[in-house]
């Protein structure tokens, strides 16, 4: 029986994830671990709008168990020493140097992990990764716990999260699937059933499948580019209605009414971002190149080539159709995260189109109801790697969406945030130059409603 778990990571997965289990499982006690002593410190901040992350629901249930049996702290090794089992929910990205730069994952801190905890721990443990990782990351954590360290025993397993940012609690507390993968010998099989019982503590048994670790792996990469090539593959058939006069919206009503097809994910937009889609695509395209399986590979790459394209041909339209140039000319920005009901901007599409943009000179003002105003700075800076004294000199934020739009020659919706919907749009247009540009990239808004109000609107795949 689990007692004591560790989690090392308080980021999107590993913070909601262990709220929602110590929530549910009061008997276990659960430490969650982070190098970041600012993360840490927010998290255990009494006020819930401090909670470093932005989640739906996830501040009311962290204040229900933290200091019961949910703990946040800095201390990773009397969190592993004291642990019966460690989750690994550190970061993976995608890799900035040397072999595999732009593409394989980074396993670094994934090895600091591992090293730590062979060098801290004195009783036998069960280590499950929750980050999302390269098919056989398990072999190269077995060897590294196996060899160093102080010989006590670890079973090693793949329980993959799939919680979508936004609605991260509703998808823990009723995961389609949990998946978890282990060694298929008697000690693997038993650590696999200690795992299946703290889940099925909430979740019927017969939603946790049991698989070997390598397929668990493996599961949650293809999961991942088969969401991915859903919205590249609606994506690329926006640019098709675009030049045919079909609506894209129509046509994903009519596929996905196919049971076979369905109806999810089948959103046109300005481009999919996130911390996953395009790492863990890339990562399955290195994965392939390396085992020499060449045309597996490419077939995946257009998946992130087609994103990319969407985003440059979203911010090319907005130039060609501001008569061909945006320079000195003020853009308002509503929305920054890369989907709505989170502060997350990791890859959003929002910094690609700002940077096209910028290029041509634009004079930007972002406003974004959860986004702080330093992040955006961090984002712009990661894509054309300016100062943000440069940058100041084309990118503001604002805290109010109708300060943003003021005086602006066009408004561009890049999140689509639930507010912008019952924004008041005709006190936006009599704001704004004319003529009063709208360009939709989430196609959140009524179309006629907005050239009712003389917009000139431009929804996606329209
Ligand atoms: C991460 C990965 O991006 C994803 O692939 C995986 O599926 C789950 O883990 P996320 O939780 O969103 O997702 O990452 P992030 O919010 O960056 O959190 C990771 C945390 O780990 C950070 O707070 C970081 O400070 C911490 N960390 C990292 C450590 O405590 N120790 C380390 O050695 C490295
Ligand atoms: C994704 C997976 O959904 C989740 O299962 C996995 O664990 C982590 O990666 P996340 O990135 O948090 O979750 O959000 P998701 O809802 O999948 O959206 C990703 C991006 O795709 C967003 O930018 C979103 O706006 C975009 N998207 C989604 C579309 O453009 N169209 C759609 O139809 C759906």
């Amino acid at each position: 029986m689990i007692k004591n778990i560790c989690c090392i990571g308080a980021g999107y997965v590993g913070g909601p994830t262990m709220t929602v289990m110590a929530y549910k499982c009061p008997e276990i006690n659960i430490t969650v671990v982070d190098l970041n002593k600012n993360r840490i410190a927010a998290w255990n901040s009494d006020n819930p709008h401090d909670i470093p992350i932005f989640e739906p629901g996830l501040a009311e249930i962290v204040m229900k168990v933290r200091g019961k049996n949910l703990f946040f702290s800095t201390d990773v090794e009397s969190a592993i020493d004291k642990a019966d089992m460690i989750f690994m929910s550190v970061n993976t990205p995608t890799k900035e140097y040397g072999k595999g730069k732009g593409m394989a994952a980074d396993l670094k801190y994934i090895e600091l992990c591992a090293r730590q905890i062979a060098a801290v721990s004195k009783s036998d443990k069960i280590v499950v990764e929750k980050s999302t990782l390269p098919v056989r990351t398990a072999e190269a954590i077995r060897s590294i716990l196996d060899n160093t360290g102080n010989h006590v025993k670890f079973q090693i397993l793949s329980n993959p999260e799939f919680l979508a940012e936004g609605t991260a609690i509703n998808d823990l507390l009723n995961p389609d699937r949990v998946l978890i993968g282990g060694l298929q010998t008697p000690e693997g099989k038993a650590a696999i059933e200690e795992l299946t019982a703290i889940y099925a503590h909430w979740i019927p048994r017969e939603k946790i499948i049991q698989t070997n670790v390598w397929s668990s792996e493996l599961s949650k990469l293809t999961a991942n580019a088969f969401l991915a090539q859903r919205i590249s593959s609606i994506n690329s058939l926006s640019a098709l209605c675009e030049k045919t006069g079909a609506d894209v919206t129509e046509i994903a009503k009519a596929i996905g009414s196919d049971s076979r097809i369905g109806n999810k994910f089948l959103t046109a937009s300005v481009g999919f971002g996130g911390s996953c889609f395009q790492k863990d695509v890339l990562n399955l395209v290195y994965i392939c190149k390396t085992l020499g399986l060449e045309e597996v590979a490419e077939y995946w790459d257009w998946v992130i080539k087609m994103n990319d394209y969407q985003k440059h041909r979203f911010a090319d339209n907005i130039i060609t159709t501001l008569y061909n140039t945006v320079s000195g000319k003020k853009i308002a920005f509503l929305g920054w995260a890369f989907k709505k009901n989170t502060n997350d901007t990791r890859e959003t599409p929002a910094m690609y189109v700002a940077d096209t943009l910028m290029n041509d000179l634009a004079n930007i003002s972002v406003f974004d109801p959860k986004v702080s105003p330093n992040q955006i700075f961090t984002d712009i800076n990661h894509v054309n790697g300016k100062s943000d004294e440069e940058n100041q000199k084309q990118l503001s934020f604002v805290s109010d969406p109708y300060e943003a739009c003021q005086n602006a020659h066009a408004v561009v919706i890049l999140t689509e945030w639930d507010m912008f919907k019952t924004l008041d749009w005709k006190r936006i247009h009599d704001g704004m130059m004319k003529p009063a540009f709208l360009f939709d990239g989430r196609n959140l808004l009524n179309a006629e409603d907005m050239t009712a109000l003389d917009f000139h609107y431009k929804g996606i795949g329209k």
